[in-house]
């Protein structure tokens, strides 16, 4: 194991609290609940800084090669696939994907609740290296499309490699932040995220976005990481946890109502008790399964017609 003292100074190896990317800098993490906009574009910009290391990480074959987590990788595909197999991806899954697209940075399997049909359109919030939109292309087949967005150029620009290792053709990635989505009103019918929202210092902006970008009647089939509890300010403040997918995550009645203002019903959060095996292991000694769990969130955009009545 090889870690530094300065902090500042990112440990390129370590064999505990792996999982979590280090914090960019000595400065303290800004607060998670951010509400001013400068306060939550440096909560945005720390947790970019995060995953561009994660994703030059992965390219060059320097991860950590650690078998737990969702926010750490690993260049291992062993490893990756023993995690993803983890969070309910089958090995036919791992092996209808380009290689480095699985970098085992999600925490559920999101195409298991989203009932993907051929021809729709799917857009992936934070798509990473594009792992759950390739997946959502082979459903969605020729006729279908698939747009990722991520806000970490480096991501982006590892999924677009993947895409034409893969000849993917229905897929694109586009560059920007899930709160201000480069897609046009009225697009998917179905909108899907992996462990992505919880790092958002403007989730109810996200929510907004997301309902907009949906057709009248899209639907919403997202996994990410919720809170059971409020977290300790000592949580909340701790970069390493919050660009690990845990500090910043929300309690499940306030995601609920976020999404009751954006317009969602048929409004579906179900925690899923077994995540708490696979949490533990991203952050080891700090309890934080006391905290947080993975969650399915599912709802719909209501005012599609049936038979000529509204549903
Ligand atoms: C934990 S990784 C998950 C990646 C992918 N969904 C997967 O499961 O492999 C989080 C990803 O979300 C992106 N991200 C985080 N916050 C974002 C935001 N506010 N807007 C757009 N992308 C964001 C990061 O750049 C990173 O690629």
């Amino acid at each position: 194991m090889s870690t530094s003292t300065d902090c500042c100074a990112r440990p390129t190896t370590t064999t505990s609290a792996c999982c979590t990317p280090a914090p960019s800098c000595c400065a303290p993490a800004p607060a998670a609940h951010a509400s001013s906009p400068s306060t939550q574009d440096a909560l945005r910009q720390q947790v970019r800084e995060a995953y561009a290391e994660v994703a030059r990480a992965s390219d060059a074959g320097q991860a950590s090669g650690c078998a737990t987590s969702c926010c750490g990788t690993s260049d291992d595909a062993a490893i990756n696939t023993l995690i993803s197999t983890r969070l309910g991806y089958s090995t036919a899954d791992l092996a209808a994907v380009p290689s480095g697209a699985d970098m085992g940075l999600g925490c559920g399997n999101p195409k298991a609740i989203a009932a993907l049909r051929p021809g729709e359109t799917v857009v992936d919030l934070g798509a990473g290296g594009g792992f759950d939109c390739f997946l959502a292309a082979r459903e969605v087949g020729a006729q279908g499309r698939v747009i990722g967005v991520d806000m970490t150029p480096d991501m982006v620009s590892k999924a677009r490699a993947n895409a034409v290792k893969g000849r993917f053709d229905n897929v694109e990635f586009r560059l920007g932040e899930i709160e201000h989505l480069p897609v046009a009103d009225g697009t998917a019918d179905v909108v899907i995220s992996n462990c992505v929202i919880n790092l958002s210092p403007d989730k109810a902006q996200v929510f907004h976005d997301a309902f907009r970008v949906l057709k009248p009647g899209g639907r919403l089939a997202i996994s990410d990481v919720v809170a059971t509890a409020e977290l300790p300010e000592a949580m909340r403040q701790d970069a390493a946890l919050i660009a690990g997918c845990m500090g910043n995550a929300s309690l499940i009645g306030d995601l609920e109502a976020m999404m009751r203002a954006a317009g969602f019903a048929q409004i579906r959060i179900e925690p899923k008790d077994e995540s708490k095996a696979f949490i533990a292991d991203w952050a080891p000694g700090r309890n934080v399964t006391d905290y947080v769990v993975a969650a399915t969130i599912e709802a719909v955009k209501p005012g599609a017609c049936c038979g000529g009545s509204r549903c």
